[in-house]
């Protein structure tokens, strides 16, 4: 194969940034031949951004088996991802799933046991981890700079979203469109770059505050509080409402501290490790000696195209993915994590009880109300 046919399920919002990126040949070795949406009435817009060279089907499972296609991206609602990509995987196309993997693990358990079994590339569209600043973060983790970790905090409060989006879409924010609000669609990011920086916690405690400032049936506000096998912490805050929002990362290790922010990263590095410091240090008060190092970071990079040319040279080349398709579940493990704790009113040890926490969600399904709103295609453009 010496290029790639894509095929997108799902052309709303997100879905047609892809169209318009691999349309613009911005992914070398990639072609966009046919799309799916599942809503008729799209059609018309759809011919329009794409032309006349691409296939616009109504069923998935047509595009699927229509030999157009070598490759798929599912951009539908969530808790269709694993699903459809169950069908694409079983079909013999290479897929990339959007974010998050699903609304819930036993779901997305069964698309992971059948990407194990199929012979396809399966990724992710965690289009965060490219990002040079926390590409850095891990390699100062990984290498040992950091030391050993003792505390990370995510304050991510800029993902502002007024009520308009959320009358958008009749699936938006609702238990049965949506499964969740802010930790299922803003924070997947966040919730996947924080395991893959720190690890993942053996317990946590959330508060969710649902439809606190916005009127929806789901989580607008959220804070965590979590436990590491090592005995470190982390806390995690979150909100849509919040204007001017933050976006800090900042976490603790032994040799020093990292702070994420304003597209900066700065590292405050310990000479000696406060261990041994510690262990030496008779005078009462002083702290080891510290140097902040400005580590050569290349300019923020977390465009959606940059994931989708990863999974195409894996395709082709056998490359490694930035993003598995296999490791979505773990940031989908902390949401479900921090909705059973709001829930249950409890500490949530992982892993958890996944029949205990269906059993709850389809309580809010049962109980969800049905939005009747015109759905409307945004321009998700500069969206993470
Ligand atoms: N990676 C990112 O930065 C990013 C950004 C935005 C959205 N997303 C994710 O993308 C997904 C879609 O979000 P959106 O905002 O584009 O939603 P949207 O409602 O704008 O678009 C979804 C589209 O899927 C279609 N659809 C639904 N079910 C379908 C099916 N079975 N077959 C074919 N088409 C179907 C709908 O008609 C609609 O056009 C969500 O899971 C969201 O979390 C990711």
């Amino acid at each position: 194969m010496e290029s790639v046919r894509f095929g997108i399920i799902g052309v709303g919002n997100i879905g047609t940034v892809h169209a318009r990126y691999l349309l613009a040949g911005t992914v070398k070795d990639a072609r966009l031949t046919a799309v799916c949406d599942i809503d008729d009435k799209k059609h018309d817009a759809i011919r329009q951004i794409v032309g006349e060279q691409v296939d616009i089907f109504s069923s998935a499972y047509d595009m699927l088996r229509s030999g157009l296609i070598d490759a798929v991206i599912v951009a539908t609602p969530h808790y269709d991802h694993p699903s459809l990509s169950i069908l694409a995987m079983q079909n013999g196309i290479h897929t990339l799933c959007e974010k998050p993997a699903g609304v819930y693990t036993a779901q997305v358990k069964e698309m992971n046991a059948c990407a194990r079994e199929c012979d396809v590339v399966f990724g992710i569209m965690y289009n965060q981890r490219p990002n040079p600043l926390y590409q850095k973060v891990k390699d100062l983790i990984d290498s040992g700079e950091l030391g050993d970790i003792r505390r990370s905090n995510w304050i991510i409060t800029n993902w502002y979203r007024s009520q308009s989006y959320y009358n958008s879409g009749g699936w938006r924010a609702t238990w049965k469109g949506e499964g969740g609000g802010v930790l299922l669609n803003q924070d997947p990011h966040q919730l996947d770059l924080w395991q893959w920086l720190v690890g993942m916690p053996v317990r946590l405690r959330a508060f969710c505050q649902f439809g606190k400032h916005r009127q929806i049936e789901v989580e607008d506000e959220v804070t965590a509080y979590a436990e590491y096998a090592n005995g470190a912490t982390g806390v995690f805050i979150t909100t849509v409402a919040e204007t001017p929002g933050t976006n800090r990362l900042e976490i603790a290790g032994t040799r020093g501290k990292i702070v994420v922010e304003e597209g900066q990263l700065r590292f405050w590095r310990l000479r000696e490790s406060e261990d041994a410091f510690n262990a030496r240090w008779q005078n009462g008060f002083g702290e080891p000696e510290c140097w902040e190092v400005t580590l050569p970071v290349a300019a923020e990079c977390s465009e959606h195209h940059v994931i989708t040319a990863n999974f195409c040279a894996a395709i082709l080349h056998g490359s490694p993915l930035i993003a598995p398709g296999l490791e979505g579940i773990r940031g989908l493990t902390l949401s479900n994590a921090m909705h059973l704790s709001t829930w249950t009113d409890g500490w949530v040890d992982l892993p958890f009880d996944e029949q205990q926490f269906k059993q709850l969600l389809d309580e809010r399904i049962a109980a969800s109300v049905e939005k009747h709103v015109e759905s409307r295609t945004l321009d998700a453009s500069g969206t993470w």
